[in-house]
């Protein structure tokens, strides 16, 4: 029960990853709020959740500042505090670099990465009077390059760098913050992915996990409660891969 009488916010908890995590933070005690843009998705899992506190099921845009804003100022009205945010909601694209438009780009920088901006900024106040921390789900693909996936790439390599700043930032006010950075993950991102047409199929796979399967979202559940419980009350600015040694050399 390590979140017991703790408030967490959950993005991206209709799906995945984000769904792990709220269901794990929900048996650790966790009183929750789960954002998502998939409203009847994040309500369902909602739902699905038996609690002393039933979890707050929020519709939100990560890529909308403004929603980003709701979300937590809802979280802090619905908990009376947040003790820590979970950045999870995210997108995948990729293509060759020569078809991958404006529009595309901007999408993935806006979902991505300012969001992870956006949500922190306006978390901060009530993780400073808690004392509470934040978790970024980057990806292996923040720490090596993948090919046609420029966009991503730079996104999640973003999330680091915000990681690392922030916790630079706010280390001796008593907050926390981390990221973790997974390998091929088998959540509907991956399931549901189209390669892009014409690729070298190899040179896309050539950073692959070198324990040969892929990753439980359950696995990375586990390692998101790791870092924001008090077990980890000294690690604070880290890029933690989950990636069976994919990233090591
Ligand atoms: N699956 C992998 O292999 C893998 C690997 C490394 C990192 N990640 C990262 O983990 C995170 C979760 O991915 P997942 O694998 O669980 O994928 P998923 O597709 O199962 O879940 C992503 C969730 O984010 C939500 N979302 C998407 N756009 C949104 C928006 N604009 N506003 C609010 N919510 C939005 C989706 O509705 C969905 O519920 C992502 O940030 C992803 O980049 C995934």
């Amino acid at each position: 029960m390590r979140f017991k009488d703790k408030v967490v916010v959950v993005t991206g908890a209709a799906s995945g990853i984000g769904r792990a995590t709220a269901r794990l933070m929900a048996e650790e005690g966790a009183t929750l709020i789960l954002g998502d843009i998939n409203q009847a998705g994040v309500e369902a899992v909602a739902a699905s959740i038996t609690a002393a506190t039933p979890p707050l099921a929020v519709a939100f845009d990560a890529g909308d500042p403004e929603s980003c804003r709701m979300l937590i100022a809802r979280a802090a009205e619905a908990g009376g505090r947040i003790d820590m945010l979970c950045n999870i909601a995210g997108i995948l694209d990729w293509a060759p670099l020569d078809q991958f438009g404006d529009d595309r780009w901007d999408r993935m920088l806006r979902i991505n990465l300012g969001s992870v901006f956006f949500l922190s900024q306006a978390a901060m106040p009530h993780l400073l009077e808690t004392k509470g921390n934040i978790v970024n789900i980057a990806s292996a693909a923040a720490l090596v390059g993948i090919a046609y996936s420029e966009a991503y790439c730079a996104s999640k390599a973003g999330v680091v760098a915000l990681t690392k700043s922030m916790a630079i930032e706010f280390a001796a006010k008593g907050v926390r913050v981390n990221a973790i950075c997974p390998t091929g993950v088998k959540t509907p991102m991956t399931g549901e992915a189209k390669w892009p047409e014409g690729i070298d199929l190899n040179l896309l796979m050539r950073n692959a996990s070198k324990m040969g399967d892929m990753i439980e979202p359950e696995e990375v559940a586990a390692a998101i409660a790791f870092l924001g419980s008090n077990d980890a009350r000294t690690i604070s600015g880290i890029a933690m891969p989950v990636d069976g040694a994919q990233t090591a050399g």
